[in-house]
């Protein structure tokens, strides 16, 4: 296994292991399959992607995203991670969040945060094993399948090199 930074040419397997974890109703309110369109702003380099593949294939990859339209907050950044269902359990995720950390923080970011469904155990766990605090819990946070649902926040600061 490898990690490296996502191109175009990953968009559909991207897409495919994204669309998994949409259907599986535990890692997002988004319900809508997304399409290699949909994701054309990830590859624009603004914001670090990154895969981790094993003889070619796409395992897993991990996405930053921005926090708030706020200059004072520039260098807060969303993240989501996402392995195949068929490659679980093989340390892909932890491997695509380490090279998104440190991605971010090449990228001059100081922190890194998302919401995590409170029943979802494995991405909980693999976020606190790669440096995450779980800051507090936003509750009925969003409707999912008419659910009202409660999330936990996650940060992470990174290491930045002050000018
Ligand atoms: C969460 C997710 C990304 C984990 O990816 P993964 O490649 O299976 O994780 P890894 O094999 O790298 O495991 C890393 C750690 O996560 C935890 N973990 C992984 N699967 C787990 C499970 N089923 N139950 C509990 N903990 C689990 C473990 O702590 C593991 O460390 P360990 O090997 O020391 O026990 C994966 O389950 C997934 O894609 N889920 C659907 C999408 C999602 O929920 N994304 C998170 C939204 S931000």
């Amino acid at each position: 296994m490898r990690a490296r930074p996502a191109t175009p040419a990953e968009g559909p397997e991207i897409v495919r292991i994204y669309n998994q974890g949409i259907e599986e109703r535990i890692a997002t309110f988004e319900t809508r399959p997304r399409s290699v369109e949909d994701i054309q702003a990830w590859f624009d380099g603004a914001y670090p992607t990154v895969v981790v593949e094993d003889n070619d294939e796409v395992l897993a990859f991990a996405t930053t995203s921005a926090y708030s339209p706020r200059g004072c907050y520039a260098g807060v950044a969303e993240f989501s991670v996402y392995t195949a269902r068929e490659a679980r359990g093989r340390g892909a995720g932890r491997m695509a969040m380490q090279t998104l950390i440190e991605a971010a923080e090449r990228a001059g970011f100081w922190k890194l945060v998302s919401r995590v469904f409170v029943e979802n155990a494995p991405s909980r766990r693999l976020l606190r094993s790669v440096g995450f605090r779980e800051v507090g819990v936003h509750e009925k946070h969003a409707r999912l399948d008419s659910v009202w649902r409660d999330v936990v926040i996650v940060e992470r600061l990174l290491t930045v090199s002050d000018p």
